[in-house]
C-alpha cells in the first residue's frame, strides 16, 4: 500500500460504515456509491468491492446505543471475523478507532463530571475498542480521535496484549475542519454541544500541524495521515521529510462530496475530476489516499 513509486488501486483505501441495529441499508446521499451497512449488506458490499479489486479497507463502526462510559463493540468483532472468513489474507482492514460515534456527547472523548475532557478515561476507552477490533482480526487501528498521547497508550496497549505487530495508521495532522459535514450524517457523530477545536487543529497554525504528526511518529504510528486530503495537501511532503514515515491523505466527505454535486450540475465531469484529486495528492506526496470511491478505481482505468 505504501510503494513510493507506482500508482493504482493498492494505494487507496476504502470506507466502510456498519450501522449496528440497523434493518436496511441506508445509501447516503451526499456520498453516492456508499452506504450504512447493517451486517449483511456490509457483507455484501465488502465482496462486491473485493471483487472490483478493492485491498483496503477502513471500518467505520456506528453503535446503536450510545454512552458515555460504557463503550460496546461486539457487533464490529462479528463484523470483522465475517469479513475474515469472505478475504482471507487478500485484503487489510482497518478500523476507525474514535469514540463519538458511541458517546451521547457526539465528541471524541469522555468528559468527567464536571464536563471537563478526562484524557485518562478516554484513553482507557480507545484502548479497549482498539483491542476488540484487534482480537475479532482487524488488520491495523486508525486512532481519528486526536487526544494527545493516545497513539503511545495504544501501542503500549496493543503490545502488551501481544499484537505488536498490528499497524496504527494515525489520523496525525487532523484539522478542525468544515469539511466533515456529510461523514456525520454517515457515522451519526455531530457533537451535541461545542466543537472539536480542543482536540483538533487550528487549520491556520502549520508548525502545530506538522509537531502533532512528528508527535504521533514518536509515539510509534506506522503510517500518518492529512486530513482533510486536498486542503492539506501542502503538509504531505514536509510531514514525510520530518518523520521517514509514510504519509497518506483522507479525501474527506466534503471533498467527494464537492465533486458529486460539481458533477450534479454539469460543471465537471465526476470521474475525470474523481482521478485528477487522486493524481493531485499523489503528486503533494501521498503514499495512500483515504477515498469514497476506491471500488471505482478499476472501472477508471487505474492499474492495480
Ligand atoms: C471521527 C472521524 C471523522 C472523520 C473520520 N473520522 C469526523 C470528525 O472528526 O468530525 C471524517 C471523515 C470524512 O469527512 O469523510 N473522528
Amino acid at each position: 500500500m505504501v510503494s513510493e513509486i507506482g500508482f493504482g488501486q493498492s494505494q487507496l483505501i476504502q470506507p466502510l460504515f456498519l450501522a449496528e441495529g440497523l434493518s436496511k441499508e441506508e445509501p447516503l446521499s451526499g456520498l453516492p456509491g456508499n452506504s450504512r451497512h447493517t451486517l449483511a449488506s456490509l457483507l455484501t458490499q465488502f465482496e462486491k468491492d473485493l471483487a472490483a479489486g478493492v485491498r483496503q479497507f477502513l471500518l467505520f463502526p456506528v453503535p446503536a446505543h450510545k454512552s458515555n462510559r460504557n463503550f460496546a463493540a461486539e457487533f464490529v468483532g462479528t463484523a470483522l471475523q465475517q469479513m475474515r472468513q469472505r478475504a482471507g489474507n487478500d485484503a487489510a482492514i482497518w478500523v476507525d478507532t474514535c469514540l463519538c460515534s458511541f458517546t451521547e456527547t457526539g465528541h471524541c472523548c469522555v468528559h468527567d463530571a464536571r464536563g471537563r475532557q478526562d484524557l485518562g478515561a478516554t484513553h482507557a476507552a480507545l484502548g479497549v475498542l482498539a483491542l476488540t477490533y484487534v482480537k475479532a482480526g482487524a488488520d491495523g487501528v486508525s486512532p481519528s480521535d486526536m487526544n494527545d498521547g493516545r497513539v503511545a497508550y495504544l501501542r503500549h496497549k496493543l503490545d502488551e496484549a501481544g499484537h505488536d505487530i498490528a499497524p496504527i495508521m494515525s489520523y496525525s495532522t487532523k484539522f478542525a475542519s468544515n469539511f466533515y459535514g456529510p461523514f456525520r450524517e454517515a457515522a451519526d457523530s455531530a457533537p451535541q454541544f461545542g466543537d472539536r477545536k480542543s482536540y483538533q487543529l487550528d487549520v491556520r497554525n502549520r508548525s502545530d500541524a506538522l509537531a502533532s504528526s512528528r508527535r504521533c511518529a514518536e509515539e510509534g504510528a506506522d503510517l500518518l495521515m492529512v486530513k482533510p486530503g486536498q486542503p492539506s495537501a501542502d503538509l504531505i511532503r514536509p510531514i514525510n521529510e520530518q518523520t521517514g514515515l509514510p504519509v497518506g491523505a483522507y479525501q474527506v466527505s466534503g471533498e467527494y462530496t464537492s465533486l458529486v454535486l460539481l458533477a450534479r450540475e454539469k460543471f465537471v465531469e465526476f470521474d475525470a475530476a474523481l482521478i485528477e484529486s487522486w493524481h493531485n495528492l499523489r503528486r503533494a506526496g501521498a503514499s495512500y489516499i483515504i477515498t469514497y470511491g476506491a471500488r471505482l478505481a478499476r472501472g477508471l482505468g487505474l492499474p492495480r
